[in-house]
């Protein structure tokens, strides 16, 4: 499926990312800033944050108990944010957009 990523610079990626992998795979597999990723996806570093655009936050999964936690320790944390290591590509997240927060924590 195609994701949007657009940096705190204004920057714009659109990445064609496998089904079944996670919107933080998509990102740190072509090296785009902004997304780290340091615990690999096992949702314990909090260095994949996104802010999810508003249009597609509801079409998402509900957060996991730790992912809800380690939320409200990243910088700047927004309504719409996320973590992008337990977001999964699927057809139905064709066209997500994801902003990058200016630094990770
Ligand atoms: Fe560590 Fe997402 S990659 S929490």
């Amino acid at each position: 499926a195609k994701i949007t990523y657009i940096g705190f610079d204004g920057e714009e990626n659109v990445l064609d990312v496998e089904n079944g992998r996670s919107v933080m795979q998509g990102a740190v597999s072509e090296g785009l800033r902004g997304i780290i990723g340091d615990c690999a996806g096992s949702c314990s570093c909090a260095t994949c944050h996104v802010y999810v655009d508003p249009a597609w936050f509801d079409k998402l999964a509900e957060p996991s108990e730790m992912e809800a936690i380690l939320l409200e320790e990243v910088c700047d944390p927004q309504p719409t944010s996320r973590l992008s290591c337990q977001i999964t590509v699927s057809d139905a997240l064709d066209g997500l957009v994801v902003r990058m927060p200016e630094k990770q924590v």
